[in-house]
């Protein structure tokens, strides 16, 4: 038995999860834990909410809320999501708990002490306006690479290169709008330069074979192109405040308190377990195996600094492996929060219930091992209905129902084997070790089309032995078959489980075989006379209509961003202020919000506008998730008549303000204003 603790990336709590997250990082973090703890390892699967950092404040801002209401929110969508999908982790913390924030300024103030930071003053882009330093998100310019018009401050996102605010041509705050001054800044810096030289560049050439080669590939480009100091302090009033009587107004860098947050959270599952020092064994045992899944954006971070920060702390051991997947990519294209252009778990739900486990399968299937990857439907589709039903789920029910019909759901006795049979035997004997040896080598997808290959033969023993053709002439040759096909459907039940645990499960149910786990496979688990449970599908067929629905749905998102990127549109003619002034235009408040079935681009708001709580079908279903703007305040039309939509009464109108890629956005007051605040 072996300790491993197994990480998989904090998402930063700034909207719901999509299929890109979990084929990313946290599907083949829980496939790999499900194995170890099958094979009776010891393990700490750790996780929990990105709650610091621009993505967070950018966020709050847009939908007119405070950091804290922010990840207050998408912490709770997130954690169900994983939950929702079977990703077992032991812990899903937060970085905004006090927790974390101890564990933080602890780690940093102990590395200040020990005298590691390069403390230095430099001048940085400050808007005078917001009376604030601006952090590279909050700058956009000219892309001096490509002369994209609209690059951040860290990058372009039309032609990718990677940036420092300064490179950027005319450059001008995202706060203001207005072009930021140079003012100068204190702040503390990691000297990787140095850590390369000593020590970090010959540790990462150490694990040349054992990390996948995109892993290893990225970080010897990073140590050939030469480290630099990097900053882990930002001036920003959202974060961990740095610890230092002179760091008022500081906070540390995102990136440094994150991968802290793998560290607090296991704290706080030992705190949980009433066990306060059990984590350390966990962290300062050189015999644990450090384990980080990971998206491909993530590892500089935590191939580089975070095992920088880990040695330089000194009590802390690094990284066995830091199995990073690539990225997937939905219907041929970049998946895009801001475009809407996603598959987002907590929908997915919605839209196939009880069909956890398909998607589990299907990106695992198609998971970005070694290059992105493309999801789509069809695909989606084809796997459900021509491997999951027509292969695992027909052998699985081919096999269930001859036993109850010939045998009523007992275990038959083996007689005398033929070659046929002995050839399934010694593969489903083989399977377990392909099996693991694959998952033990980040290999999911193999390790998975083992599994199903499992099945195949199954239904080939069938087809092949025909039991069905042999019973009135034959019986103990049936029982002999049936036998060997049911001790396949025992091995595939318990093999099956770090990829689909739902239908394993019910798998396991309907053999009458609750315990049994990998340990076990060696022996058989239905020894003749066994009474099976009740049967039942495993798998259903996807119809066309419900994949065309997904593919529609996508269309709308992406109609809904064409549509609109349009230039500024001409000055409407002049109106008169009388004509203005019958409009009534009020500041109300979202209390619920749901989407109008059949329709893809509508959602039924309750609104309270302090006048009364009245219902408005808006049509922003494009660019808000309902549950995400609840709370949130409008600006609203009051007296527009009341007209149907969908059959659905809806009175008034929601104003928006749309962007130049076409996104839409409430207006919401700067200064707090109750609800029925009157707009002229
Ligand atoms: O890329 C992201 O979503 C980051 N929030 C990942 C952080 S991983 C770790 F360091 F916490
Ligand atoms: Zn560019």
């Amino acid at each position: 038995m072996s300790r491993y603790l197994v990480t998989a990336a904090l998402p930063y709590a700034n909207g719901p999860v999509h299929i890109g997250h979990l084929a990313g990082a946290y599907l083949p973090a829980d496939i790999y834990v499900r194995y170890l703890r099958a094979m009776g390892n010891d393990v700490a699967f750790i996780c929990g909410s990105d709650e610091h950092g621009v993505p967070i404040t950018i966020r709050a801002k847009k939908e007119g809320i405070t950091p804290q209401q922010a990840v207050n929110k998408y912490h709770e969508i997130i954690k169900k999501s994983f939950a929702d999908f079977g990703v077992q982790f032991d812990i899903y913390h937060r970085t905004s708990d006090p927790v974390h924030h101890r564990t933080a300024a602890d780690f940093f103030k102990k590395l200040y002490d020990k005298g590691e930071f390069i403390i230095e003053e430099s001048e940085q882009y400050f808007d005078e306006e917001a009376g604030m330093f601006l952090a590279d998100r909050y700058i956009t310019g000219t892309c001096p690479a490509c002369s994209n018009p609209n690059a951040y401050g860290d990058q372009c996102e039309k032609c990718g290169k990677s940036l420092s605010p300064k490179e950027l041509i005319q450059p001008h705050s995202q706060l203001s709008g207005k072009p930021p001054i140079l003012k100068s800044t204190k702040h503390w810096y990691l000297p990787l330069d140095r850590y390369q030289k000593e020590w970090l560049e010959k540790w990462i050439l150490s694990h040349k074979d054992d990390w996948k080669p995109n892993v290893f590939g990225q970080c010897k480009s990073w140590m050939d192109q030469g480290l630099q100091p990097r900053a882990v302090t930002r001036d920003l009033d959202w974060g961990v405040p740095v610890p230092l009587p002179d760091a008022e107004g500081k906070v540390l860098y995102v990136w440094f308190d994150a991968p802290i947050g793998y560290i607090s959270a296991t704290i706080a599952l030992f705190e949980q377990r009433n066990d306060p020092k059990g984590w350390e064994k966990y962290w300062k045992d050189s015999e644990t195996r450090l384990i980080n899944f990971i998206g491909k954006d993530n590892i500089v971070f935590h191939c580089i600094i975070f095992p920088a920060m880990l040695k330089a702390h000194g009590d802390y051991i690094l990284p066995t492996n830091v199995p990073a997947n690539e990225f997937l990519n939905l219907e041929g294209e970049k998946i895009s929060t801001s475009r809407n252009w996603a598959v987002w778990l907590n929908e997915y739900i919605q839209d196939f219930p009880g069909k956890e486990d398909v998607l589990r399968y299907v990106l695992c299937a198609t998971a970005p091992e070694t290059k992105d990857n493309d999801f789509t439907w069809k695909d989606f589709q084809a796997r459900n209905n021509s491997e999951l039903v027509a292969i695992l789920g027909n052998f699985v029910n081919r096999t269930l129902v001859l036993t109850g019909k010939y045998f009523d759901s007992k275990v038959p006795a083996k007689g005398v084997l033929q070659t046929v049979d002995k050839a399934c035997i010694n593969a489903m004997n083989d399977a377990p070790e392909k099996i693991g040896q694959h998952i033990q080598h980040y290999k999911f997808r193999e390790a998975l089309f083992e599994l199903i290959d499992l099945a195949r033969t199954g239904n080939k023993y069938l087809a092949e032995t025909e039991p069905w053709k042999l019973y009135s002439t034959d019986p103990s040759r049936v029982a002999t078959i049936l036998a060997v096909a049911l001790e396949l459907t025992s091995k595939l039940a318990i093999l099956m489980e770090p990829f689909m645990p739902f239908t394993a499960e019910r798998l396991k149910n309907m053999l009458n075989l609750k315990n049994a786990g990998w340990k076990d496979l060696p022996v058989s688990q239905l020894p003749e006379g066994h009474q099976l449970g009740e049967a039942s599908l495993l798998f259903e067929k996807i119809e066309d209509e419900a994949i065309e629905k997904q593919i529609q749905k996508l269309a709308s998102s992406k109609s809904s961003n064409s549509s609109q990127q349009k230039s500024i549109s001409a000055q409407k003619s002049s109106t008169t202020f009388d004509q203005f002034q019958t409009m009534d235009i009020r500041i109300g408040t979202i209390l619920e919000a749901e989407r109008v079935p059949k329709t893809d681009k509508l959602l039924k708001l309750t609104i309270d506008t302090g006048i009364d709580k009245r219902t408005v079908v808006s049509g922003i279903a494009a660019h808000y998730q309902p549950e995400s703007i609840v709370g949130q305040q409008v600006t609203i039309l009051v007296n527009l008549e009341p007209r149907k939509i969908k059959g659905i009464e809806s009175q008034g109108m929601i104003l928006m303000a749309e962007n130049e890629s076409g996104e839409l956005s409430f207006i919401a007051p700067v200064k707090p204003v109750n609800n029925g605040g009157t707009v002229s």
